[in-house]
């Protein structure tokens, strides 16, 4: 999972709540509450490229950065 990942490669989730407020749309790219940063930029560097669906949604997301992925996206 992508809480997992998180641990395994130090990335830092974003989010008012931790985990727990992630995910509200399950997946369906009609959220942001699953934006993530990753702090590893090899790793994001290793991640498929964003959708222009991802990167829509990403656009409204609280404190987007260079490294700002939705969490249901990648993992
Ligand atoms: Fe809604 Fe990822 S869970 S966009």
């Amino acid at each position: 999972s992508m809480l997992e990942a998180a641990h395994e490669h130090d990335i830092e989730l974003e989010g008012k709540d931790e985990m727990s407020s992630s995910g509200a749309c399950e997946g369906s790219l009609a959220c942001s509450t699953c934006h993530v940063i990753v702090m590893d930029v090899d790793y994001y560097n290793k991640l498929e490229d964003p959708t222009d669906e991802e990167n829509d949604m990403l656009d409204l997301a609280f404190g987007l950065t260079e490294t700002s992925r939705l969490g249901c996206q990648v993992i």
